[in-house]
Formats: C-alpha cells, sequence, structure tokens
C-alpha cells in the first residue's frame, strides 16, 4: 500500500473540494494512506500534514473554497524550500503527491520533483482557465455564472438610466473569463490583457450605437488590461467625453457554491488523477481537452502561454450591434 498528499495552492476555485474528495476517496477505497497538507506549499513547509479518513470528505463536494486552506507561498521559491518541503514529504513516507492549482503552483511542483523521489500529479485548479494544454480548469465554470449572474442586476441599472458600464473581471494575465462573460452577457465591447486595444475605435462605435438607438452599452474588461478599467473611464470621459460606470466586481468570483458542471468536471478529474497515480505517471496533469481527460506533461503546462482567438473579439462586437 503506498501513501498518497493532496495540496491546494495558489488562488483558491470553486470545485477544488470535488477534486479532493475524488482523489483521495479513490486512493481511501484501494486501502492506501492519504495526507491532507493545509494552506498550500507553506503548510507543506510547516509539516502541516494529517491523515484523512473518507468521513473528513464528506459535505464538501458543494462548498466553494478549498476545505484544505491555500497559499501563495513566496518561501517556496527557493531551491533551499523545495528541498525542505522533499525532506517533509520523505519524512511522511509519501509516493505520491497531487498538487491542485494553477500555473505557478504547477511551476512550484515541477521544481519540487527535482528534490522529492515519488510521483507528482496536477490538477488544474484556477478560476483563470489560463493553463495551456487544457480547455477547462476547475473553478471556471463557476466564476464565468458568478459574473454574468452579476452582469444581469447591472444590466438592469444600466437600461434605466442609459448608461455605459465598464465591468471589470478577474484575470490578470489573461482574458479567458473575460471573453465567456462577454458572450453570455451580451456585452458590446470586450478587452483582454492579450490584444491591443483602441479607445477611440471603441468610443467611436459606442457613439454609433447610440445614434442607432441602443440604450446602454456594457463593457468587459479584464482585470490585467494596461490602464486598467479606471484609466479607461477617465479617457472615454476626457477624450470622448462619454461617462462611464465602472464596476469591479473582484473576489466574489472566486467564492460561492460550484455549480453542477464544475462539481462533475473536479470529481471526474480527481478520480483520473488517481488513475495517473496507478498507471506511474509523473509530472503530469490532468487535461481536458476536445472532450477527453488525458494526461499532459506540468513542464508543456508552464512553458507554454494559452492563447485568445483574436475573431472572438470581432464575433462579439457584431452581435452588440
Ligand atoms: O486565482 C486567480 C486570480 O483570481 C486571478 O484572476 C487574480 O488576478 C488573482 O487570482 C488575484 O489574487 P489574490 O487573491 O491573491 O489577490
Amino acid at each position: 500500500m503506498a501513501t498518497l498528499a493532496v495540496v491546494t495552492s495558489g488562488g483558491d476555485s470553486p470545485g477544488m473540494n470535488a477534486a479532493i474528495r475524488a482523489f483521495c476517496r479513490s486512493a481511501l477505497y484501494e486501502g492506501h494512506t492519504v495526507y491532507a497538507i493545509r494552506n498550500g506549499y507553506d503548510g507543506l513547509l510547516n509539516e502541516e500534514l494529517s491523515q484523512l479518513s473518507p468521513r473528513d470528505l464528506g459535505m464538501i463536494i458543494n462548498i466553494g473554497g478549498t476545505f484544505l486552506g491555500t497559499s501563495r507561498s513566496t518561501r517556496f521559491m527557493t531551491e533551499e524550500s523545495q528541498r525542505a518541503a522533499a525532506s517533509v514529504l520523505a519524512k511522511f513516507k509519501v509516493d505520491c503527491l497531487c498538487v491542485i492549482g494553477g500555473d505557478g503552483s504547477f511551476r512550484g511542483a515541477l521544481s519540487l520533483s527535482s528534490f522529492f523521489k515519488g510521483q507528482i500529479i496536477g490538477i488544474p485548479g484556477t478560476i483563470d482557465n489560463d493553463i495551456p494544454g487544457t480547455d477547462y480548469t476547475i473553478g471556471y465554470d463557476t466564476a464565468v455564472a458568478t459574473a454574468v449572474w452579476a452582469i444581469d442586476k447591472i444590466r438592469d441599472t444600466a437600461y434605466s438610466h442609459g448608461r455605459i458600464f465598464i465591468i471589470e473581471v478577474m484575470g490578470r494575465k489573461s482574458g479567458q473569463i473575460a471573453i465567456s462573460v462577454a458572450l453570455g452577457s451580451g456585452a458590446e465591447e470586450l478587452i483582454v490583457p492579450e490584444h491591443p486595444y483602441d479607445l477611440t475605435s471603441i468610443a467611436h462605435r459606442l457613439l454609433e450605437g447610440e445614434r442607432r438607438g441602443k440604450r446602454f452599452s456594457i463593457i468587459v474588461v479584464a482585470e490585467g488590461v494596461t490602464g486598467g478599467s479606471e484609466t479607461i473611464s477617465k479617457i472615454l470621459l476626457d477624450e470622448h467625453k462619454l461617462e462611464t460606470r465602472v464596476a469591479i466586481l473582484g473576489h466574489i468570483q472566486r467564492g460561492g457554491t460550484p455549480t453542477a458542471y464544475e462539481r462533475s468536471m473536479a470529481t471526474r478529474m480527481g478520480m483520473e488523477a488517481y488513475k495517473f497515480f496507478t498507471q506511474k505517471l509523473d509530472q503530469v496533469f490532468c487535461s481536458y481537452s476536445n472532450g477527453i481527460l488525458q494526461p499532459v506533461s506540468l513542464e508543456s503546462a508552464v512553458n507554454n502561454v494559452r492563447i485568445i482567438d483574436p475573431e472572438i473579439l470581432g464575433s462579439l462586437r457584431q452581435l452588440g450591434n
């Protein structure tokens, strides 16, 4: 029998608990020992490990966040800490570490693999959906649903007052959330960090829309765009005489009850990640691509960038005509 451990790292995301439950219960069912590592890589360094039983994993599938706790560990970035973390895993006789997190967490996992003798298996968990090699990461569906829900409320007041709203969604480096939110909320404009934007053209299109009788407009902006939403609002006012209101949705997008899709995908990914352990795979994560769950190397996830199809920006504007 083997010893497995699970850690959540980086920004939390709804559905992480479902993935933890599926991975750990699969291992426990087959008689293995499973440790929970609390509070991310910081917790690993602090030896915050405790043994899990199936009963510890009840009543969590429907809860957002991660019951293990998480951290954005700066301490873990040094080689010395990675060696120390590997020693902790060796002390607890861990044969396989499951890391649930985003690209930063996967980078940390790869660095750890230079010193840790066991298997390392990743599950993509981030609302950003920005990990190359997978079409989906745990938390994305719920985050998009939350943002669209919020915009539906803002739309009521935007319509009543005949206003332009700039809605900022999460995504420091990635416009993936912004794209789905813009499509799902019928936004007129979308600004993402991956593509340059031209406020003069945007202002022109908004004014044109007004002339065609549009009463209000929604501009969805990803958090990481150059300038930020407040600056965009100021430029639209100062240079184009367009008054806007800014709504920054923020961390509301990271919490809340995971959607049914999220829970079922996270559960499938957790079970599949356990299967990778039984297949003795190492330094891979569970990707979902073209409808199939499959192992993809952690290396490729951290050395590539997920790209956005620029056509989508044009199509969206056509629909907002
Ligand atoms: O976890 C991803 C994310 O939510 C990004 O979309 C966002 O830029 C960042 O985390 C915010 O991180 P923090 O909660 O540490 O400020």
